[in-house]
């Protein structure tokens, strides 16, 4: 008589991309709620044909000039302020279909797009910000893969309340929505989790109490972006990594 194993999804999560241990990874999922996963999900929601990732802004303008100036866009931000020359920030807001459709987006910023190319190792990446955070839990389920790890991505090294938010909400639904066993690994994420139950009925105000919520609206009027960032559920899109710092809508 064959014994049906009961499928384990071990969930680990790290809060900065230098927190990660130099292992293979099976499933890894990148998160910077304010604002670079998010901006990433909306540009694919709204046509863009993929992303590039960089964390060196040379290596990023090496590779831009090579596209045909009306199939590429240059986006990204130092400090949550929109790099010199480039043409657009990194707001969630500004990444529409009449501006983005049908081109590469050559992206840089602060801490997300490190995140995610110190995980571009993995078998499966994908980048997930709360309006999409439903569609990406669906697909890990659809993988049966036994390894996730998420990764947040921090202000400069150190700790922010929204990924851990976000990673919480990602485990919650998993919990609450697959058959296998959810095994949470970390005690990050265990407090990932204790953070989501506080305050999934007031997402909007977590990322205004946040450091970088407050970094932000110190530079000006970013309530549209806050709105957007604690939009939950929203978007069907799973931003997937297709070659190594490439990102296509899956
Ligand atoms: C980052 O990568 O650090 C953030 O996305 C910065 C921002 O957009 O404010």
């Amino acid at each position: 008589m064959k014994i049906e194993r009961k499928l384990i999804i071990n969930l680990t999560y790290y809060h900065v991309a230098n927190d990660v241990p130099d292992i293979s990874l099976d499933i890894a999922v990148v998160i910077d709620v304010l604002r670079a996963t998010t901006t990433i999900s909306w540009a694919l929601e709204n046509g863009a044909d993929s992303i590039q990732v960089f964390a060196d802004l040379d290596l990023l303008k090496e590779s831009a000039i090579k596209w045909h100036p009306q199939k590429r866009l240059m986006l990204g931000e130092r400090g949550g302020k929109k790099i010199k020359g480039f043409d657009l920030g990194n707001s969630p807001l500004k990444v529409t279909k009449k501006v983005v459709n049908g081109k590469r987006l050559f992206m840089s910023t602060t801490n997300g797009t490190k995140s995610l190319q110190k995980v571009q190792h993995a078998k499966h990446l994908f980048a997930m910000g709360l309006p999409n955070r439903r569609a990406v839990a669906e697909k890990i389920i659809s993988l049966k893969s036994e390894n996730v790890l998420i990764l947040g991505s921090g202000w400069e090294g150190s700790y922010s309340l929204e990924d851990s938010l976000a990673a919480g909400a990602l485990a919650s639904y998993l919990e609450a929505n697959c058959d296998f066993k959810v095994n949470i690994v970390n005690d990050e994420l265990q407090a990932a989790l204790a953070l989501w139950n506080i305050w999934k009925h007031n997402i909007f105000n977590c990322l205004k109490t946040a450091t970088h919520g407050k970094r932000l609206t110190s530079l000006g009027d970013y309530e549209e972006d806050f709105k957007c960032c604690s939009e939950l559920d929203c978007l069907d899109v799973v931003p997937a990594q297709v070659e190594r710092g490439v990102i296509r809508a899956s």
